[in-house]
């Protein structure tokens, strides 16, 4: 008897777990195979920066006002000064990747500036992807790279200055397939 309610209540269960998703009025994923929800409201969302920067958009941020927002939006994962908390660290180890105990930061690990904003853009803070807008995330961008001082603190960062900084692992990299 005890195992025929069992049964009835995973079935009810099964049921519900297949039924719900219709009910919802927006899924929660986009089906594959078809075109993008909302990618006509939302241009920018179809936006990739390149790594030569060709694509970032107008505004521009520094480290000052940078440091500011940082706190705001970021510093309850990634710590005050990007050093790490839940969330990890997005600055320091530069120089460390060839070491006995090589750790991947933004600053140490990844090659080109411009992919910073591209990210930051797409998928910070994770509750509010795209809700910053460009000046912010130049500030940003200005605030983390000035942090290991790949570039200096007063530097205004916009769609010209930020495919110039040059990353310190930007030569870490080998084509898979030589060109
Ligand atoms: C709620 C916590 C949370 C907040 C707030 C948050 N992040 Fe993140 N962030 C994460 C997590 C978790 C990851 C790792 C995501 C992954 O690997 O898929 C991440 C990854 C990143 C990365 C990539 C780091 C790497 O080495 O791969 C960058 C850059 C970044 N966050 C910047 C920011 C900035 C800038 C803000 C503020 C605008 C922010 N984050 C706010 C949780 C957070």
């Amino acid at each position: 008897m005890a195992l025929s309610i069992m049964f009835i209540r995973i079935s009810l269960t099964l049921a519900l777990l297949c039924v719900l998703p219709g009910l919802a009025a927006q899924p929660l994923y986009q089906p594959l195979g078809q075109p993008a929800a909302g990618l006509s409201d939302k241009p920018e969302w179809n936006l990739t920066i390149r790594p030569d920067g060709g694509t970032l958009p107008a505004g521009s941020g520094n480290a000052a006002q940078g440091k500011l927002l940082f706190e705001q939006h970021c510093a309850a994962c990634h710590g005050f000064g990007a050093i790490g908390g839940s969330a990890m660290p997005l600055i320091g180890e530069v120089g460390s990747l060839n070491s006995e105990y090589p750790e991947k930061t933004v600053n140490s690990y990844w090659p080109y500036a411009t992919t910073l904003f591209d990210y930051i853009r797409r998928s910070m803070p994770p509750s509010d992807p795209y809700a910053l807008n460009s000046n912010q995330i130049y500030a940003l961008c200005a605030y983390i790279l000035s942090q290991d001082g790949i570039i200096k603190a007063d530097v205004e960062l916009n769609a010209v200055t930020l495919p110039q900084v040059t990353m310190p692992n930007r030569n870490g990299f080998s084509a898979i397939y030589p060109q």
